[in-house]
């Protein structure tokens, strides 16, 4: 029986460009969330997808000289494999261009329309397509030149004065705003962001345009045809329609699975969440997600990586250096999730050779080894007299669920990964201490090679299970050496992770090396 339902999402991706290393890094942590909570006994929901409508992507398609639809089917496919190639897991794909997706906008829409919380007016002020936003004239910065730019991204911004808007009278909201953040600590998440987030809203919140009627690449507004929804009135609604809001082919999804656990997000698009998301659910008496959790940015040479900046490296382009686990790995365990990191091709090649090369695969390979060995390629059987003796491994491995699921409850990858590492370097310790090539030799220490042998590969089983949800490729490879089924489909890792489950005469086999040594020289540096 699921334990019930655990839902969450990655922010939607505009279709202006290929997918990335830092939007990569967002999926993958919701993919590591995902597999964990599906090994935890949960029924996940996990929903990705893209982000179709807008100016951005209406100027990128025309600047392509395609239509936007032709051109968001064209980047569809591009997406659909960077998230296949790093084995993610998503449950749904929302294109915001789907009809199902039409739907949810122009009922969330016209629902808050009847309920009397949206206006017509005129606005006033400036608009940056490129961080597809809406700023006062007070909020800009000037370039050298004396051009008006947007405070964000530095482009040059349009004026959208004069333009006829539906507005969201986001202002009525600040005092409710304000009461939930205070009620709801957990809502905002790292605490910095918090703060930020509450400082803003004490400031004051202004109404928000929700339409555009100056263009038209986005969904109609049933209840003023002229006007379509403005693209974050429209995105922010994906998290719904990826569990079956307005969707009449799949009834009582929506009720089961909202609210939601979590929107894993950038932390430049948290005022989006934490502030514009809320109202609105607010407005139309829907309860709200328990955390949005802002992540930081990745950094390459202190800068933040974008396709802009040219310095935007292809997800691809790592997998074939250093294969898909490795790279899920680097990113999950070497950065802070919630701060801002910086990676590089130099660290990374540290990192796999440091704890995959040596730490991890080296284990196996010695352990599996000293098994066909010593033991004919069988888990061994431990001998009655050894069932209670002193076990430095198995004192770990019981600590270790409960360290591991709070740091994975609290989407703290680092030091759940920090945790299972300690397990693979004390058994490394252990069999040094022990040196099971001294006790095969003397025909009296038989049980005793028995026991260090069992030991290593139940703690090589521990340590693969704790590892599946970050690098599932290789859990599966350790497990079928050693004769047992795919960690993936286990339903309550706390149990399975309990000392004791190898079986005593399963085969086990040494394989090739899990993580081969690499020459950092011959790495291409980024
Ligand atoms: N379409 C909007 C999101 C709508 S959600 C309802 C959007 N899309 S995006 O494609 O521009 O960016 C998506 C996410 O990628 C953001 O959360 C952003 O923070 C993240 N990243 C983009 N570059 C990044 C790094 N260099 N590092 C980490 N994440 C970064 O915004």
């Amino acid at each position: 029986m699921p334990k019930g339902s655990y839902s969450f999402t990655t922010p939607i991706y505009y279709v202006n460009a290929a997918p990335h290393l830092g939007t990569a890094y967002t999926t993958i942590a919701a993919d590591t969330v995902a597999r964990y909570q599906r090994m935890n006994g949960y029924d996940v929901a996990f929903v990705t997808g893209l982000d179709e409508h807008g100016q951005k992507v209406a100027d990128t398609a025309a600047g392509h000289g395609m239509t936007p639809q032709a051109w968001c089917d064209s980047m569809e496919p591009a997406f659909r494999e960077a998230w296949d190639l790093l084995d993610i897991t998503y449950t749904d794909f929302v294109r915001t261009t789907e009809a199902r997706h039409a739907r949810t906008v122009q009922r969330f829409w016209t629902d808050l329309y009847e309920k009397g919380f949206l206006y017509k007016g005129a606005y006033e002020g400036w608009y940056c397509v490129h961080e597809e936003t809406y700023y006062a004239e007070s909020d800009l910065e000037k370039d050298e030149s004396g051009i008006l730019v947007c405070p964000d991204c530095k482009r040059p911004v349009q004026e959208a004065s004069g333009e006829e808007n539906w507005f969201f009278k986001l202002s009525d909201f600040q005092e409710q705003l304000l009461a939930f953040y205070d009620e709801n600590p957990g809502f905002i998440k790292p605490e910095t962001r918090r703060n930020e987030v509450t400082s803003f809203v004490r400031g004051g919140l202004k109404d928000l345009s929700i339409s555009r009627s100056t263009f038209d690449w986005g969904v109609p507004l049933p209840f003023d045809e002229g006007h379509v929804a403005y693209v974050w009135a429209d995105a922010l609604l994906a998290y719904i329609t990826g569990i079956g809001y307005a969707d009449e082919g799949r009834p009582g999804e929506f009720d089961a699975r909202w609210p939601m656990q979590y929107h894993f997000v950038g932390k430049d698009i948290i005022r989006f969440h934490c502030v514009i998301w809320p109202a609105m659910l607010m407005a139309a008496g829907l309860p709200i997600t328990h955390t949005v959790f802002g992540h930081g940015f990745l950094l390459t040479k202190g800068e933040k990586m974008s396709k802009s900046k040219g310095n935007a490296l292809r997800p691809s382009d790592l997998i074939e250096v250093f294969g898909v686990d490795a790279y899920r790995y680097y990113f999950m365990s070497d950065v802070q999730f919630g701060s801002d990191g910086s990676i590089s091709m130099e660290r990374m090649v540290q990192v796999y050779n440091a704890d995959l090369a040596n730490t991890w695969g080296n284990l196996c390979s010695r352990v599996f080894n000293m098994t066909e060995k010593y033991f004919d390629g069988k888990v061994p059987a431990v001998a009655p007299p050894f069932a209670d003796a002193p076990n430095p491994l198995k004192d770990i491995a019981d600590a270790l669920y409960g360290h591991y699921d709070a740091a994975m409850g609290a989407v703290d990858f680092s030091a759940a990964v920090a945790a299972v590492q300690r397990l693979a370097g004390r058994v490394n310790l252990y069999v040094e201490e022990s040196a099971p090539w001294n006790l095969a030799k003397q025909a009296e220490a038989a049980s005793d090679l028995a026991f260090v042998i069992y030991n290593s590969l139940e703690a090589i089983r521990i340590i693969a299970l704790y590892l599946a949800p970050f690098m599932p490729k290789t859990s599966s490879e350790v497990f079928r050496r050693l004769g047992l089924g795919d960690p993936s489909a286990i339903t309550d890792i706390g149990q399975a992770g309990a000392w004791g489950g190898l079986p005593a005469g399963n085969p086990v086999e040494t394989g090739d090396a899990l993580f081969p040594r690499l020459d950092g020289e011959a790495v291409e540096l980024a």
